[in-house]
Parts: structure tokens; sequence; C-alpha cells
């Protein structure tokens, strides 16, 4: 369907692949999302190929077969704060040389025509092959996300030698000082956050945003971390493929203050409105790393407590999800005390009341009864 252009459009309408995937393409990566650029049509025309509208007034379309986005070739200027302060010019006669100049980074403002050649009237590809992260043109500064999506394509494009240009690091800290980063929303933050957390490298994430300024504005919880000494761990955890939640709550554990970091990390939670499971994570970690990495040595009292915490016999995962950052920041940790300990909670799942009560127990009785079987079956590991 989006291709099949009917025949008295088939002159002026173009249908172009832009963007991620025509960089990735070009890098040899994968490419998991397609967005495509249409020149020369109307809302009218794509509403009459059967695309659907995205909103009411943005010039998006959606492909109902494949799901893709179709955006017709637009100009935009800001007229406001934030993202919501944009106007655009989606028009036939927009060009697509005029799409590609409003993007973000020469990387990102290419197009591949229906023929299959390239367009790139920004060098897109000598940066590609420079590895430069360079922005297009003045306008990057409209939308103040770029910063965060600068640090993010660093995240992900660091081990492939990707740098900063000098010019486009000045202009991301030219935006940190114009308080524009303020106007963005917890939800758009925070989407970039989450997803530099799936990049192999999201320490060079927060990095990035500190060279730009721009981590105070955007996450004033974090102290300055000390590079040298957070990598190794990070790496670390790296090694044991972990998911979002533990790369987060480790992040948090690096980077909160020393006085109240519970009270850091609530906070941060809840001005970047995180889903709860990434609050827990990190919780979980900045009060029981100490006692889950000690765990041989602990009092059978302290294991219990760690059980009754994090609810253990109810929500076995929450120690898997523990493991892996607490072996982090504690390399001596055995290898073998997670299944042993899991081995532990497998035996006090097995505890029954049943048993108390045909003896007659109740109440409080029978409550001090089963913590004394778990305080038992927690003697050794
Ligand atoms: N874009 C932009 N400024 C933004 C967001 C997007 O200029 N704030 C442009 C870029 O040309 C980008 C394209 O829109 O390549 C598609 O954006 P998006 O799908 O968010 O990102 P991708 O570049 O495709 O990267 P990813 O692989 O992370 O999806």
């Amino acid at each position: 369907m989006a291709h099949a252009v009917s025949g008295a459009l088939r002159t002026l309408m173009e249908i172009c692949l832009v963007g991620g995937a025509v960089r990735d393409e070009l890098l040899g990566l994968e490419v998991k999302d397609r967005d495509w650029v249409v020149t020369g049509a109307t809302p009218e025309q794509m509403l009459a190929q059967g695309f659907r509208p995205v909103g009411k007034d943005f010039p998006v379309f959606i492909n109902p077969h494949t799901g893709e986005e179709y955006a017709l070739a637009r100009t935009e200027r800001k007229s406001g704060h934030g993202y919501q302060g944009f106007t655009f010019h989606a028009h036939p006669d927009v060009t697509l040389e005029e799409d590609l100049l409003r993007r973000d980074l020469t990387i990102n403002a290419m197009a591949r025509r229906p023929d299959g050649s390239l367009v790139d009237p920004y060098q897109g590809q000598d940066d590609l092959e420079q590895r430069v992260l360079r922005h297009v043109s003045p306008a990057f500064a409209e939308d103040p996300l770029r910063v965060l999506r600068v640090a993010r394509f660093m995240a992900r494009f660091t081990p492939l030698g990707f740098q900063v240009a000098p010019e486009t690091l000045a202009l991301m800290q030219q935006i940190s000082a114009s308080g524009e980063l303020q106007h963005l929303s917890a939800e758009r933050v925070w989407m970039e956050f989450e997803r530099a957390l799936s990049c192999d490298h999201p320490l060079v994430f927060l990095q990035c945003l500190q060279q730009a300024q721009a981590l105070p504005v955007l996450l004033p919880e974090f102290n300055p971390l000390d590079w040298n000494s957070a990598q190794p761990v990070l790496d670390r955890l790296n090694r044991e493929h972990p998911c979002a939640e533990q790369r987060f709550a480790l992040l948090c554990h690096l980077a909160m203050p020393e006085e109240a970091p519970l009270e850091a990390v609530k906070t941060l939670c809840e001005r970047l409105k995180t889903p709860n499971r990434f609050l827990q994570a990190a919780t979980d970690l900045l009060q029981w790393h100490d006692t889950l990495a000690s765990l041989d040595t602990q009092e059978s009292s302290r294991r219990l407590a760690l059980v009754k915490a994090l609810k253990l016999l109810r929500n076995p995962e929450r120690l898997q999800q523990l493991l892996a950052p607490t072996h982090a920041l504690h390399p001596d940790m055995p290898d073998d005390l997670g299944p042993r300990f899991e081995q532990r909670l497998a035996a006090l799942a097995q505890v029954s009341s049943a048993e108390f009560m045909q003896q007659g127990l109740q109440g409080k009785a029978l409550g001090n009864a089963l913590e004394a079987r778990y305080l038992a079956l927690l003697e050794s590991l």
C-alpha cells in the first residue's frame, strides 16, 4: 500500500527511508525501526491511501499494515519552551533536503530513495566514517531533548569509537546554560535514560551529560561520579548480562550522596516517574548489598531479616535482581553464595504452619514457632 502511489500523484509524491534505519544500515547494524519521510504529498492524500494520522496537528501517519511511521516532509520553527513549543510547516513543497536540515545529527539526516540512492546533503556518511556525532544546523537547539539523545547515542556507539564534535558539545553546553532543559517533561527525560540503560555503556550516557553540563539540571540527585572507579564496577556487572533495573540500581548506588541516599533515590524516582521496579531495585541494593555479600558470616537473624524485608519467599526473583549488582560491588563474594541461599529459601518455603497448628499452636505462639523453624533452617548456608 505504502508505495503503490496512485497514477496522478506518482510524479509528485516520494517516500524515502530516513533517520536511524539509514544510519544503522550504513554502520552494518541490525535495523530495528524504520521511519519514512514523504515529500510532495498532502495529509488528504495520505488519508486517501489508507494511512492513519498519529495526532490531530502532527503531520505524521502510521501505515496500518506495518505500524511504521510516515512523516510528511516538514520544517520546524520554535515558538515557545519545550516540546510543545513548535510550529510545523508541512507542505508538498517542502523538499527532502529541507526536512533533513531540521534533524538532530548529520548521521541521522540521511535518506534512501526508492531507487536505493543515498541522499546525504549534510555529509552524514563522512561523519559516520569519522565516528563523529555532529549537529546538522543551529536548529539542533530547538529541541533540548537532543542533548539526551546525543548522550544516548554515545552510550550506544562508544564501542565503535564515536566522539561528540567539539562544536556540538559547545552547543549542548549552551542549551544546558539556557534553562531549556528544565522544560523537558519527566516522561521524555526518563524515556532517554531508560533507553540509555539498555546500551552497553550507560556510564558514558551520564559522562556525556556531565560534559554537556546537563547533569546537575537533569539529575540533581546524582553526585558527580568518579568515572575511574565507577567504570570497573559497571564492567563487572556487564559481564553478567544485566537488565536495565540492575544497571539503574548500581548507578544510583555509585552516584547517590553518602548522606540520606535512600531519600535521594526516592526523590529521583518520583521526579522522573520511573516504574516502581527501578525504585525497588535501587533501594534493595542500597539497603541490602552489604548483608547479602557477607551472608556467610551473618547471624541467622540477619539472614531472616533479609528474607523478610525483601519478601523473598513470595518474590524469589527479587534476590536474582539483587545478586549481580551486589557481586559487582563485592567482587570477592563467593560465586556459589546465590545458589546456596536459594536452596535455603526453598527449604523455608516448605515450612508449613499446618504442622504447628496440629500441635495446638495459634496466634503469637504459632508465629514464634515458625520464626524459630526459619532461624534453625538459616543457621547454616
Ligand atoms: N529526530 C530528530 N530530533 C529528535 C528526534 C528525532 O532530529 N529529537 C530525527 C532524527 O533524524 C532521527 C529520526 O528523527 O534519526 C528518528 O528518530 P528516532 O526514531 O527517535 O531515533 P533514531 O535516530 O531512529 O534512533 P534509534 O535507533 O535510537 O531509534
